[in-house]
């Protein structure tokens, strides 16, 4: 699929299956089931969270609700410059609940500061972050990030949800872009 666009493969699917078991298991243990509506919320990004979100979802023990919300944020098609525009929000009010950000990447963080303080801003009861792969730059910003799957180089990755001009999300692992796709 997709030809020789791939360089190589950074994580395989065997492993982010084997992660999201680790980080749900975390996640379950640290969020009991309370019941009475007061489920946990889990809140993706898209579109690049879908894959995680889903996964994720499905591999806890604990019952949530699935929000998500869409930004944009002005930059080049590669980085981001922490100018967020929202272009879907919640569905429903999340104050007093537990609430649990499902992002897909984190690179410089700018986008995630600026998505914790619009949550905490409607007051949830608790705010927290689940990120399948960080990358090193992350560290300049100061976002505490709880749960991360997968530290990786300062590369730009593709697959599981995360796109290059919108293609390559459907892939079921992470890879590395041959340089010739940005060229062209
Ligand atoms: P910041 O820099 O705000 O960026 O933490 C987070 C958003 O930037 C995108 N991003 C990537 N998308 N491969 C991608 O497909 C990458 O390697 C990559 N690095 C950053 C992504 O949308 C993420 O939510
Ligand atoms: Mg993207």
């Amino acid at each position: 699929m997709y030809g020789d666009d791939i360089a190589s493969v950074l994580i395989t699917e065997q492993q982010i299956n084997e992660k999201i078991r680790e980080l749900a298991k975390q996640v379950s243990d640290d969020y009991p089931e309370r019941g009475d509506r007061d489920d946990l919320v889990l809140v993706g990004v898209l579109k690049g969270a879908v894959m995680f979100m889903t996964d994720l979802a499905r591999a806890l023990s604990v019952p949530v609700q699935m929000e998500f919300m869409a930004v944009s944020s002005y930059g080049s098609a590669t980085s981001s410059s922490g100018v967020v525009r929202i272009l879907k929000d919640l569905d429903r009010d999340v104050a007093g609940r537990h609430v649990l950000i499902v992002e897909d990447i984190i690179d410089s963080g700018l986008t995630l500061s600026w998505l914790l303080k619009n949550l905490q801003s409607r007051n949830p009861a608790s705010l927290e972050v689940c990120t399948l792969l960080r990358k090193p730059d992350a560290v300049k910003v100061e976002v505490p990030v709880r749960y991360v799957g997968f530290e990786i180089p300062n590369e730009f990755v593709v697959g599981y949800g995360l796109d290059f001009a919108e293609r390559y999300r459907d892939l079921p692992y992470i890879g590395t872009l041959a340089p010739e796709v940005y060229s062209t």
